[in-house]
């Protein structure tokens, strides 16, 4: 195999839940998630996934991270071959975090921001810092726009934004190196959802961090998004960079999404730009 330059490279990757259907055992529920992708993520590049619910978005989220094992597929990081979750030396599971849709159902309702934070340091001792964990901590929810002031205080004392701001901390904490992010801003106001896009895309720049960013909604992917993937009903249908994609669509359901996402003028997308098809 020919070394990958990727940080991320996942190759005809197929998942199924349930049972599947036999002759002798009628009544398989076997559901084909994911039906053969093939991506790659860049170093300190973000990829966004796109497609409408059900498409198989989460799921490939859920492989790469560890969360569920492939039925077949490889994935690689940084060159190395990844098993299911439990099989993942420690410093690869670190290496790939997760921020999850909702904020608030992410963080552990019981515990501090302050705890929340430096809870993965427990598993992962190597990326601890040596001297105070607190000012550690306080440094982390620097990076990401909080104040100090919510060290103490619980999720349900936050807002869906600042929720949001300490999950994107707890994944930092452990020095990760590529972010997944599953709808992380779909459930968030569209101000909230910019600032959140862009305290990413600086984390991006300044950590040189790699993001796998998950989506139905095509009016977020411009705003983050150096490349894109179009996921319909478990299969890749287009990838591209994202200006191309955007301008020049090559697949009609790719259109399709890009003339719903202007439909419910959700896009910032500049209609006066001529929309070019190719076919
Ligand atoms: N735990 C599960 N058990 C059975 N089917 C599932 C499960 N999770 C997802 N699915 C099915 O797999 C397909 C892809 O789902 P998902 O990956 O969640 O898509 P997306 O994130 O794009 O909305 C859908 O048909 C969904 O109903
Ligand atoms: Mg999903």
């Amino acid at each position: 195999m020919t070394p990958s330059t990727a940080l991320l490279d996942v190759d005809d990757l197929r998942v199924a839940y349930g049972r599947p259907k036999r002759p002798w055992r009628p009544g398989g529920t076997r559901v084909d998630a994911v039906a053969g992708v093939s991506l790659r993520v860049g170093r300190h590049e973000t990829l966004a996934l796109v497609g409408e619910s059900g498409s198989g978005k989460t799921t490939v989220a859920r492989c790469v991270v560890g969360l569920i094992r492939q039925r077949s597929g490889a994935i690689v990081f940084d060159g190395q071959r990844l098993g299911a979750g439990a099989r993942r030396p420690a410093a690869l599971r670190r290496a790939i975090q997760m921020v999850f849709q909702d904020p608030r159902s992410s963080l552990n309702p019981r515990m501090t921001v302050g705890r929340i934070v430096a809870e993965g340091w427990q598993a992962h001792p190597s990326v601890a810092p040596p001297g105070d964990r607190r000012s550690a901590v306080r440094a982390l929810l620097d990076q990401v726009g909080l104040d100090a002031t919510v060290l103490d205080r619980r999720p349900s004392q936050l807002s869906g934004g600042q929720c949001q701001r300490v999950s994107i901390a707890r994944a930092l904490a452990l020095k990760p190196r590529l972010l997944v992010c599953d709808e992380a801003v779909s459930a968030l106001d569209v101000s909230v959802q910019t600032q959140i896009l862009r305290l990413l895309s600086d984390l991006r720049d300044q950590r040189g961090l790699s993001v796998l960013f998950i989506t139905h909604d095509l009016g977020v992917v411009r705003q983050i998004a150096d490349r894109v993937a179009v996921m319909r009903r478990g299969e890749l249908v287009e990838s591209g960079e994202t200006e191309q994609l955007f301008a020049s669509p090559q697949h009609p359901y790719t259109q399709e999404l890009l003339d719903a996402a202007l439909d419910l003028d959700v896009t910032d997308l500049d209609v006066t730009d001529p929309v070019e098809t190719v076919d």
